[in-house]
């Protein structure tokens, strides 16, 4: 076996992933420390102890160059040469090339030496483009790039391959080089060529080279953002789905008297105090450190950088887990403006990380400023708004955004007012208005917002209204908290319906698609609501339970009852997964669909969503909620795909014996 990845969480297009080599499983994102095998002061072995180190990268080409490294690894492995049993990466020789402008060593002997030293994953000796290389230049080194990559598929043996994406500054050579990949026997992907942007600060060309490159890549394989080790970027490049990432510059920068934080590099020369929990900082101020033997002291900073960057790569797959990446990176671009100029970069890609972001999140998106309107939850947020829920009403009211949420009970003693009048009320937040039947729902409850909005929120709320009461033909009326209300619309709704009915109607909308609430609630509608907090459980219509509704995420999970409606109400494929028949009689009796069984999709599905299992005649097969996002679907050959909720039941009653 070579390698394998998995994703087992998500958050923007970050991935909490999996990956399994035989020497020892993964989590990523992670970091992988550069081991170099002339000078180690702080052994692998050393570092698993301290900082929970899990793989490491060393280099083939240094190793292959020195008579007795590659005497060593050739006769007893690269394992044994750095004393480590875990999962090895080695590179290649590229970067020498581009720091000292040749290499002595073929493409194709590079790789064999890697796969004859039983690494487990072995680099191609990529071209490394930098920045100033025209397209035409790009292009060609690309060509090159890509010619040793197919060659080093046909020796790599049992060694994962990594295939470097190059293309420079150039987006549509990352995305064409990518794809290009993804058609052949790779296991891998660095994103090289990016040295030279991240030592010039140009975060928002790195964000573009990411985007562009993932956008072409395999979802199934891990993404490597190669040259990347400074804690204060993990974040952000995490954010955009880098899996890996490796750092010498622990090294360099101890050499050098430099110490790294999250929030930047300071020089130990500079330091009064040592703004550091780590087992270095708090056993000396850096007058101490300062006055150590040299040796002693690069030693000490080594640690002190290793301690700061792995904590930080603890932190971000932590944040992926609770659904706090953006407020992270947030966090970290605002330690200084070449990164703000990355996240805001990052944020024009929105509507593609939207196509990987999970519809809910376990935690409350917090509204930190101006770039937090532009992020791809409040993008879907609004885009639901305007194509998947209606107003039921001819006005919308817009009442100020309350202090307190939910914005339906902050009003309270407005509801009866409006009772029966064809209104639909709705509170300003910083997402747009939130009709009060989604008060409950993602992310409009499940969020904070600052009681001062930031003027470019206010322009894009303004801007949104507009297309709001355009794309529904309402009118939305500023309440003033008058007496306006009793005034303007005496009328009454033709047929007043039951405010939890509503409510589940308008949420149902609002998760599914236009239309969805009517089919799911077709008949004589039963809601059960908690006794304590009036909030809907259960929803049943014509004598069937249809829907529950999650009390984290104020979203239903669908019933078998409800997904026939759905399937019955929306044309194929939409919400609907296609299954292949092996996979049929096993979802059928609610077991999960795994990736390799998936053969069509709803490119419209979001991960989370609740979406409907079908066979190849779109017959109902069960319903589930989504695990992968569409583009990672018939990609994937392995792991969950989709989690079932419910099958249908077996083809035919089991015989009695
Ligand atoms: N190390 C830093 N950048 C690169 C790159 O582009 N390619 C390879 N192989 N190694 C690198
Ligand atoms: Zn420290």
């Amino acid at each position: 076996m070579p390698t394998s990845f998995e994703i087992r969480g998500r958050d923007a297009a970050a991935r909490l992933g999996r990956f399994a080599t035989d020497h020892g499983t993964v989590t990523t994102p992670t970091l992988l420390p550069v081991l170099n095998p002339n000078i180690d002061y702080i052994s692998a072995r050393e570092m698993r102890q301290r900082f929970g180190t899990e793989m490491v990268i060393t280099n083939s080409y240094v190793i292959r160059k020195s008579e007795r490294l590659r005497e060593a690894a050739l006769a007893e492995g690269v394992h044994k040469l750095i004393d480590w049993d875990g999962p090895v990466m080695t590179d290649s020789g590229t970067f020498q090339m581009y720091v000292y402008g040749k290499v002595s060593v073929a493409p194709e002997e590079i790789v064999a030496f890697q796969r004859d030293i039983g690494v487990d994953v072995g680099t191609i000796l990529d071209i490394f483009s930098t920045p100033d290389r025209t397209h035409a230049e790009a292009r060609e080194d690309m060509e090159e790039t890509l010619a040793r990559a197919r060659r080093a598929t046909e020796i790599k043996g049992p060694m994962a391959l990594a295939a470097t994406v190059q293309g420079g500054v150039h987006p549509d050579l990352r995305t064409e080089c990518a794809s290009r990949y993804a058609e052949m026997a790779a296991d891998f992907h660095p994103i090289g060529g990016v040295v030279p942007l991240m030592e010039r600060q140009m975060w928002a060309t790195l964000a573009d080279v990411i985007v562009a490159s993932k956008q072409g890549l395999d979802p199934s394989r891990p993404v490597h953002l190669f040259g990347a080790g400074h804690p204060q970027m993990f974040a952000f490049a995490a954010l955009l789905g880098c899996d890996f990432f490796d750092s010498s510059s622990y090294a360099k920068y101890a050499k050098d008297g430099r110490m790294m934080f999250e929030d930047g590099t300071r020089h130990l020369a500079d330091l009064g105090e040592n703004p550091c929990a780590c087992e270095v900082c708090s056993r000396h101020t850096p007058a101490e450190l300062r006055s150590l033997p040299e040796k002693e002291r690069e030693r000490a900073l080594g640690l002190h950088n290793l301690a700061v960057s792995f904590a930080e790569i603890r932190r971000v797959r932590e944040a992926i887990r609770a659904g706090r990446l953006w407020e992270l990176a947030t966090a970290r671009c605002k330690t200084h403006p070449a990164l703000m100029d990355g996240l805001r970069r990052a944020l024009d890609h929105a509507a593609w990380i939207e196509t990987l972001e999970p519809v809910s999140k376990p935690s409350a998106f917090f509204h930190t400023g101006a770039s937090s309107a532009r992020r791809p939850e409040a993008l879907r947020a609004r885009q639901r708004l305007l194509a998947h829920w209606s107003p039921r009403g001819r006005d919308v009211f817009l009442l100020p955004a309350p202090a307190q949420k939910p914005v339906g009970e902050a009003y309270a003693e407005l509801l009866p007012r409006l009772a029966g009048r064809d209104v639909v009320p709705a509170a300003r937040s910083a997402f747009g208005p939130v009709p009060f039947a989604l008060d409950g729902t993602y992310p409009f409850a499940q969020s904070v917002e600052p009681a001062q909005l930031d003027v470019e929120t206010r322009q894009r709320l303004d801007d949104f209204l507009q297309d709001f009461a355009g794309q529904h033909g309402v009118r939305v009326v500023d309440w003033n908290g008058g007496d306006m209300l009793e005034t303007l619309h005496p009328e009454q709704k033709a047929e007043p319906e039951d405010a939890l009915a509503e409510r589940a109607r308008a949420i149902a909308d609002y998760q599914f698609g236009a239309g969805a609430g009517d089919a799911l609630l077709e008949g004589k509608v039963e809601i059960r609501a908690s006794q304590n907090t009036g909030k809907i459980r259960n929803v049943s219509a014509g004598g069937e339970h249809v829907l529950s509704l999650r009390a984290e995420d104020g979203l239903f999970t669908l019933k078998i009852a409800g997904a026939r409606r759905l399937h019955k109400a929306f044309p194929f494929p939409r919400m609907r997964v296609v299954v292949a028949a092996d996979s049929v009689p096993f979802n059928r009796e609610g077991k999960n669909a795994f990736a390799q069984f998936v053969e069509k999709w709803d490119p419209t599905l979001r991960p989370g969503d609740e979406c409907l299992l079908v066979d190849w005649s779109d017959n109902l097969v069960a319903c589930g909620q989504m695990h992968l996002a569409p583009s990672e679907l018939g990609r994937f050959r392995k792991g969950l795909a989709v989690h079932v909720r419910e099958g249908v039941g077996p083809m035919t009653a089991p015989s009695k014996a």
